[in-house]
Order: C-alpha cells, then structure tokens, then sequence
C-alpha cells in the first residue's frame, strides 16, 4: 500500500479521507515488511471516544511519537504518566492564575495595535498584495512568544524581518509529517546523512534552540531575582518556580525548561495561525457569512462617530456567537491537527470490531472526521456557521470524538479557551475595519505538514471599509 500513499503524499489528507469514507471510517494499512509501517487508520467517532477517553490508560503517546516528535524532547505533548501530569497540572494553574487572562488579553491587544493594523496599513496604502498567513504565523509567533517567553521578537513589522525561529516552525511541521510518511529506516539514514527534510529540521532544531535557551534566565539570574519577579505573572516566572530542580532525560534542568516552553509555542502558533487563514480564505469565498458577521457587530456595538480604526477586546468578543460558530465551522472542515498518534498496551477491540494486537500504530485521521457525510450530513463540505447556533441562539455543544479539533477526552487542548479569545479579537478586528479580497488565479490547497496550513499561503489585497 506504500506507493499509493508516496503518490499521494502532495495530497494526503484528501486522499486518507476518501479511503476512510469507502472503507466505513477505519482502515488497515499494511506497508512493506520491513519498514515498520503497519497501521489501523480510522475517523470513527466511536473509535477516537474509545481511545482518547473511555480506555484512554490503553493509549498513552507511546515512544513511537517521542521518537518521531524527538524535537520536542521532554514536553507535554510527548510525554505520558507522571511527566505528562506534572505537564498538564502546572499548565492548567498557571493558565488559571487570576492575571492569566488579562496578560493575555493585554498581549493580543497590544499585537493588534502595535503590530497586525500598522502592517496592514502599509500594505493597503502601498496597494500591494500580502500573504495573510505569514502575517498571522508572524502574529501568533510573537504573541506566545511574548506570553510564554515574556519575550516580544516583534517579527510582525512592515519590514517582515527574517527571523530563523519563526521559519523553523514551517520546516519541522512538514519535515515531522514526512517521518509518518517514509519507513523509519529511510528518514533515519536521512537524519544520519543530513538530507532532504531531515537536513531542514535538523536546523530548525538549531534554531529553536539559539532562540529559547538565552530567554531562559540563568540559575544565577533566578536567585538574584534580576528576571523572576514575584509581583508580575508570567508563565515563564511561574515555570521556573514549579520546575525547580527538574531535569529532562539528558540531565539538564535548562533542557527541561527548553522543552517544556517549545511546547507551548508550538501549540499556540501554527494552530491558531492556521486557523484563522482558513477562517478568512472561507469567508471571502462565502460573502453571505461575512455579511452576517458584520451585521452581528454592528448590532451588538455601536459604530464610533468618526468610524476611525475600532478595535474589540476580549469581553466583546465574547459577544460574537454568529463568529464563534464560524471558527468552529473553519475548525471542522481544517482542524490544524490534523491527525494524532495512538499506541494501545494492551490488544483491544475497537468498537469499529477490530482486534488490534499490543503496540499496534493508530493514527486518528481528525481531518476526515469532519468531513464525513455519515457524521456531518449530506452538507458536510459545505461552510455553514449555522450548524453550530442552537435554538436558543448559543452556541450549539458537538461532542469532542464528533468535532476533535482540539482533541478529546484527558488529553483535550488546554490552550482553547484562550484561542477562541485570540482569534475572535482579531478577527472581529479584522472584518470592522477591512474587506478581504482573495487574489485570483491562485491555488489553494492544505499543505503536507503535520499542521495543515496553506500550501502557498494566501494571497489577498485589502480595502478599509471606512475611509
Ligand atoms: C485553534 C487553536 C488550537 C487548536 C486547534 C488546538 C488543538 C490541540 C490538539 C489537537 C491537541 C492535542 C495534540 C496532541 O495530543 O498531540 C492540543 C493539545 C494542547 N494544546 Fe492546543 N490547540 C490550539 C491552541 C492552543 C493554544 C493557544 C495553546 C496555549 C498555549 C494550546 C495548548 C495546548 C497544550 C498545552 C496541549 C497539550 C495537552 C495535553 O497533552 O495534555 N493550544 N491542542
């Protein structure tokens, strides 16, 4: 079965979701003998109930991702037991602490003003046309870094500065999604040999670590409290002090922290980034939903007299159910994570009727599961916000094994709350104060990485809606 998926590695979300509707949902892969390949594939919602929270002790990461993942190291995604745990625990306090929403509020809002509108501005007044999802890499990649590394790299400028950090993230997301592709033994004599997408990430590796060890105060720093303050929430404070004396499988308790900060980085860029791209390449080709959503703010907030610039903080977008049900519908037809890793440790029977042997490979397809008619109706392909506004005019609950985007069960994104809040401030934001035009001609299509971003980007020219 290899060299059908080799040929449709350009396009292998699609292709994994028109076998899986064929074949019921689930799906037995078989590669060559010795490529270490084999594997159940499936978007069954009963299944990913199953796996992710009904048995989810049967199902930890399991060292098949640790090793494909190796770059995060000792992080939350790729840890399990006591490590994942202690991971999850902390996380979730510190993103609890009473001042964590408003820093980070504080820190998308200072973004918008400072960063995303001036940009904006320049390109529309230069007429040229942008890329809006490298201008949303470079947001999300300067505010996680500044919520997590208390640390604004300011790569979102007019003059788009190259900053290795902020590229790396591109080249290890596809260089992560060729190691599900290849047999292990190919990517492996290519890591050795430092080529093809493994030469790539092997420098993003470089260059994630030249960007987050100098934010990492010394053990010196810390107890002279030059950077750790006890007034000033921040994640990377609260960290430090839950960490203390912590170290990562080398030994080393700044490679502890190192891991444990890519991680969240990596959570809140490309997800988030990739999010919004969809969400706006959606809209412009469904005219009718940016109406409505337009309509939705001008009827939950008054225009300002002089129509200058507005922008929308997190309590009035919270406001927004129409926009919200639109970034949910976005999140089922492209959720970022596209797919997910699973190893049971014991055999098990799906509910899907299949024996699967101890260490079997499951990879959960959360793209296809989004796009089955069985699921989602006859309409599944279709772009309608409405699906997710209930009666009463809130916003409609779909289960997490129906609707995985942001995972399901004990595993479930910690970080989601917080990027509805993002992404609607930026989004309402947005659409107040410009018309996204797409630029013609242009192919769009999920890229071959392990987040699906736009293969090409997409291209736009913006216009002010009020001059
Ligand atoms: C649209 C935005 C987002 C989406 C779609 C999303 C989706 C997901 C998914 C699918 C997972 C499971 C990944 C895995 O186990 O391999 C996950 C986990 C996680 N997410 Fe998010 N995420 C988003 C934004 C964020 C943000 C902004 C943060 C905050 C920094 C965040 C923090 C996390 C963390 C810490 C985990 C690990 C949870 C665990 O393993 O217990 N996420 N997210």
């Amino acid at each position: 079965m290899l060299p059908a998926v080799l040929q449709n590695a350009h396009q292998l979300h699609d292709y994994a979701t028109a076998v899986l509707n064929e074949c019921g949902g689930t799906y037995e892969f078989k590669g060559p003998w010795f490529a270490n390949m084999n594997m159940l594939a499936t978007c069954d919602p009963a299944n990913i109930h199953h796996i992710m929270s009904k048995n989810f002790s049967n199902y930890p990461k399991g060292p098949e991702f640790k090793k494909i993942f190796d770059i995060l190291g000792d992080g939350i995604f790729s840890s399990d037991s006591e490590l994942w745990e202690l991971h999850r625990k902390t996380t979730m306090s510190l993103m609890n602490h009473a001042k964590f929403h408003q820093v980070l509020e504080k820190i998308i809002w200072d973004k918008i003003e400072n960063g995303l509108l001036p940009v904006l501005d320049h390109f529309n007044k230069m007429g040229n046309e942008i890329n809006l999802q490298e201008i949303f890499q470079r947001f999300t990649f300067d505010s996680s870094c500044k919520l997590v590394l208390d640390y604004d790299p300011c790569s979102l400028s007019i003059d788009l500065p190259y900053i290795p950090c902020e590229k790396a993230f591109n080249d290890a997301t596809k260089a992560l999604l060729h190691r599900h592709m290849l047999p292990e033994s190919v990517w492996k004599l290519q890591k050795w040999l430092g080529i093809a997408t493994e030469k790539k990430l092997a420098k993003a590796w470089e260059a994630f670590d030249q960007f987050i060890y100098p934010c990492i105060p010394l053990k010196e720093e810390q107890s002279n409290g030059t950077k750790v303050q006890d007034e000033d929430f921040s994640l990377l404070t609260g960290f430090l002090k839950a960490y203390k004396g912590k170290r990562s499988a080398s030994g080393d308790e700044r490679d502890f922290m190192r891991d444990t900060l890519l991680a969240l980085i990596f959570a809140g860029r490309d997800t988030t980034s990739t999010t919004l791209t969809w969400f706006f390449w959606l809209i412009a080709l469904n005219p009718r939903v940016e109406i409505k959503i337009l309509e939705e703010i001008q009827t939950n907030f008054h225009d300002k007299e002089d129509k200058t610039c507005r922008f929308f903080n997190a309590e009035e977008s919270r406001k927004l159910v129409y926009l919200h049900g639109a970034l949910c519908e976005t999140l089922r037809l492209f959720p970022p994570v596209a797919l997910e890793h699973k190893s049971p440790v014991r055999p098990d029977i799906l509910p899907s009727g299949h024996c699967i042997p101890q260490n079997t490979k499951i990879i959960l397809f959360f793209y296809s599961t989004g796009r089955m008619e069985r699921i989602w109706g006859k309409d599944s392909l279709e772009f309608k916000p409405e699906r997710w506004i209930s009666k009463h005019g809130g916003i409609k609950h779909e289960p997490s094994f129906k609707f995985p985007a942001f995972n399901a069960g004990p595993r479930t994104c910690i970080g989601k709350e917080m990027s509805f809040v993002q992404m609607k401030m930026v989004a309402a934001t947005m659409i107040y104060n410009y018309h996204v035009q797409l630029v013609e001609g242009q192919s769009v299509s999920p890229s071959d990485s392990i987040i699906i971003q736009m293969k090409h980007g997409l291209k736009v020219k913006l216009s002010k809606r009020h001059a």
